[in-house]
């Protein structure tokens, strides 16, 4: 069954200021955004994420290229007819409105009758458990609970989609997890699309179905969040989500080597020439400096987590590489700076990037 798509942006520019001050905030962004799908982009500060958020709801206009919402353009549209509502970071909360005034507002404004405005403001103070909050002022919330009447209000008009800029980042990491798994379970339970925006790689790889990578302006990579952190199309992507050790070679009649001329373990299909390899620490293992087909290595640094230690080893060219090893039950991983050992890859841990 094909998916009905909610959202497009078709090759959509935006160009803030004039002339020689122009900033090109978005540049020919392409994305398509299926109904009821929790898609998130992320990219570091100033990449765009707010601005192309800004040009979906309407606040503002692209300089070129088409937004379009269940394949209608609505790019001329403002913000007030498109069925979409914002979480921003700051929750924005009215201060002299309660918890369900400030529920009901959207609604009210729209002309609901009054029977309706309660009834959705009952429904919603259900969703975000917060019933027995409902006449409160918002000063007298938590950040979690008022994060919460944020959350509470923009999804009352039932909008086709939400838009979430950042809405977690005000809040500590304990409550953060938590509203993470209450903003995953109100999408499923409402089937609204929400197009969430963070920086936070995490956060993006465990609430996604999909993940648009972005820099500069531009939409790198989008995909799921395993294809996102097992095949990243190159090394910002790789770099971005995760920790990757990087690795310089080549290929050449159809095998990997590595700069000082050690063949590697990779699939090399379609590259040749100079490469960066990538792969990730928990997909390197180290073994007896003697064992066969490893690489030998020099530890560096060890450095205990509490799960796991995170080995630095330094090949013979000087690169440097971290193994993220699981700790045993004593803690120990018996190995110290200094001790020659081997390191080995996982088989299909390498990833080969164009450079
Ligand atoms: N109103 C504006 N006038 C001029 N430049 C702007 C304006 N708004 C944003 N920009 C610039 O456009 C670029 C993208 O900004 P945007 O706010 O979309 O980034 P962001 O990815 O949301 O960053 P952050 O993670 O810091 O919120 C930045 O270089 C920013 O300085
Ligand atoms: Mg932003």
């Amino acid at each position: 069954m094909s998916k009905s798509i909610a959202v497009e942006t078709r090759a959509a520019r935006k160009d803030y200021g004039t002339g020689t001050h122009t900033v090109r905030a978005l540049d020919k962004v392409s994305v398509s955004i299926d109904q009821g799908e929790f898609f998130t982009l992320l990219g570091p500060s100033g990449c765009g994420k707010t601005t192309l958020l800004r040009l979906i709801a309407g606040f503002e206009t692209p300089t070129a290229g088409q937004i379009l919402l269940d394949g209608q353009d609505i790019t001329a549209d403002p913000p007030n007819l498109r069925p979409i509502n914002t979480v921003f970071q700051s929750y924005a909360l009215f201060p002299h409105l309660s918890v369900a005034e400030n529920i009901g507002f959207g609604l009210q404004m729209m002309g609901r009758p009054k029977a309706v405005v309660n009834q959705a403001i009952e429904k919603m103070l259900a969703l975000v458990q917060l019933e027995s909050l409902a006449s409160r002022k918002p000063q007298q919330l938590s950040g979690g609970q008022q994060q919460r009447v944020a959350l509470a209000r923009a999804l009352a008009p039932q909008p086709r989609v939400l838009l979430l800029d950042e809405p977690l980042s005000a809040l500590d990491l304990k409550l953060r997890k938590e509203m993470q798994r209450e903003l995953k379970r109100l999408q499923a339970e409402t089937g609204i699309t929400f197009i969430f925006v963070t920086h936070d790689q995490e956060e993006a790889l465990t609430m996604s179905d999909r993940v648009a990578v972005m820099q500069s302006g531009k939409i790198l990579q989008v995909g799921a969040p395993r294809q996102i952190y097992n095949h990243p199309v190159d090394r910002f992507v790789a770099d971005f989500i995760g920790e990757t050790n990087f690795l310089s070679g080549r290929v050449a009649a159809g095998r990997a080597t590595l700069s000082s001329g050690e063949v590697l373990p990779a699939d090399v299909a379609g590259h040749a020439g100079e490469v960066t390899f990538a792969v990730r620490p928990e997909q390197v293992s180290v073994c007896a400096a003697d064992a066969s087909d490893c690489l030998a290595a020099i530890i560096v640094d060890t450095v205990y987590f509490g799960t796991d230690t995170h080995c630095h080893m330094r090949l013979g060219d000087g690169t440097e590489i971290v193994a993220r090893l699981q700790n045993a039950p004593s803690g120990e991983i018996g190995l110290a700076r200094g001790d020659a050992v081997g390191l080995r890859f996982e088989p299909g841990a390498l990833q080969v990037l164009a450079q």
